[in-house]
């Protein structure tokens, strides 16, 4: 990464806003905003969260709306799926009919990185005025929090039971847990993800039986987080779940305490989120890395999730190495997989590719820990990779070239957001 010298593309960069928001504006469904049209036609979780990240930059009350539809599917037992199924769309598969929910809408059923909460602690702080609505999501946000502390921790470490729960869905951080998965009793399917994009920038075909089966040993089992944590084969502590609850519920507790709710729930998680976050340490790299509940093995990578750390509040400097290490061998950061891994590949999905969106939560962490030239210097490296490359789904790091779905909804919203010119000048 270009930390000494970032160039700018000026001219290029100003084009970019409006670009950025006609893609959200035609992304928008009314209510909600889908990542992209085609490869992914439903309201993802965390996808919104971002997207209400650009709408605040333009239209306030838009973006408030993205955080409460995508609560409006929230299930009885606090979990806010990692897709809304508002209307049918052949286009993508797994469908609703695959999943067989049992929330209020159609849905998945399992939830995805909480950055909900943050997103809306940064639009209160951006837009008082959203006060009354905002005060309404705190029991529904603490719900969920409190969904993941009761079936998804394990001494505070957050763990996963299917890989898109991260939305790192084929990182080899899940290589060994897979490798010991044998996919039984999956039905012959069709992918419809190929058909919008190469092949060689999407998850292998292995992966998908595997993702195919773990839900249907969900969809089977009524989606009982008891009986699943008994017959589930996968069952992984990750950073990106245990880092983003934990910032996310110190945000929660802010907004509380403004709001004159009661925090001791959320102080208490908070303590065990912070516990379980130093489990994630694997002495054996120096780094965070995720950690196998089922054979007791960290996953040996650093990731772009490892360095999370900083926004989750922790003192994690020792990270720094890695940092100005994976620098050093990727023109544009930060490589979702360390490029001197063996499982690096530039261009597939979650093994290589460069993600703007957690570019920003990262540099957001480094800045707050006192960090703001590394920050400061990965912001123009995003800035200058999306002013070049568009707003790709996710991009190579060697040369930034864009990669995966086109007209993204949350790069164009980091860039709003973060990235671009006019955000930085703010
Ligand atoms: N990311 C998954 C997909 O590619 C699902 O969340 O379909």
């Amino acid at each position: 990464m270009d930390l000494a010298c970032p160039h700018s593309s000026e001219g290029r960069s100003r084009e970019r806003d409006a670009e950025a928001r006609a893609i959200l504006r035609g992304n928008d469904r009314g209510g909600y905003t889908v990542p992209t049209h085609g490869l992914y036609p439903y309201q993802w979780n965390w996808d919104s969260a971002f997207a209400a990240l650009g709408f605040a930059e333009f239209d306030p009350d838009r973006a408030l709306a993205e955080l409460e539809t995508l609560l409006s599917g929230q299930w009885q037992n606090g979990m806010v799926p990692h897709i809304l199924f508002h209307e049918v769309s052949p286009g993508y598969f797994p469908g609703p009919d695959v999943w067989q929910s049992t929330g209020p809408l159609p849905s998945s059923g399992i939830s995805q990185p909480p950055v909900a909460a943050t997103v809306l602690r940064w639009l209160v702080d951006a837009h008082p005025a959203g006060g009354d609505r905002a005060r309404a999501m705190v029991p529904k946000l603490a719900a969920w929090h409190r969904w993941f502390m009761e079936r998804r921790s394990d001494g505070g470490a957050i763990f996963v039971t299917h890989p898109w729960e991260t939305g790192r869905d084929n990182c080899p951080d899940w290589d060994a847990p897979f490798a010991a998965i044998e996919p039984e009793g999956i039905e012959a399917y069709w992918r419809r993800d190929t058909t919008h994009v190469d092949e060689a920038e999407r998850p292998r075909r292995w992966d998908y039986d595997r993702y195919l089966h773990l839900v249907k040993l969900g969809a089977d089992s009524g989606w009982d987080e008891e009986h699943l944590s008994r017959v589930s084969p996968f069952r992984v502590a990750d950073p990106t779940m245990t880092f983003i609850l934990l910032r996310a519920t110190r945000d929660l507790a802010v907004l509380a305490r403004r709001f004159d709710m009661p925090t001791d729930e959320l102080d208490g998680w908070i303590a065990q989120l912070e516990a379980g976050a130093g489990r994630l340490w694997n002495p054996d790299i120096a780094a965070y890395d995720c950690l196998d509940l089922k054979s007791g093995a960290h996953s040996g990578v650093v990731s772009n999730a490892s360095f999370l750390c900083w926004y989750a509040g922790l003192g994690c400097d020792r990270m720094l190495p890695h940092w100005d290490r994976i620098a050093g061998l990727a023109r544009f950061g930060v490589p979702s997989t360390d490029p001197a891994h063996p499982a690096h590949e530039p261009r597939r999905y979650w093994r290589g590719p460069v993600w703007a969106m957690l570019n920003m939560l990262i540099a957001r962490g480094l800045e707050e820990a006192g960090h703001a030239d590394r920050a400061e210097a990965l912001a123009a490296n995003s800035r200058e990779m999306i002013a070049a490359g568009g707003f790709a789904e996710y991009f190579d790091p060697r040369d930034g070239s864009p990669a995966g779905g086109r007209n993204f909804t949350w790069t164009a919203a980091v860039w709003l957001a973060w990235a671009s010119e006019t955000a930085r000048g703010q």
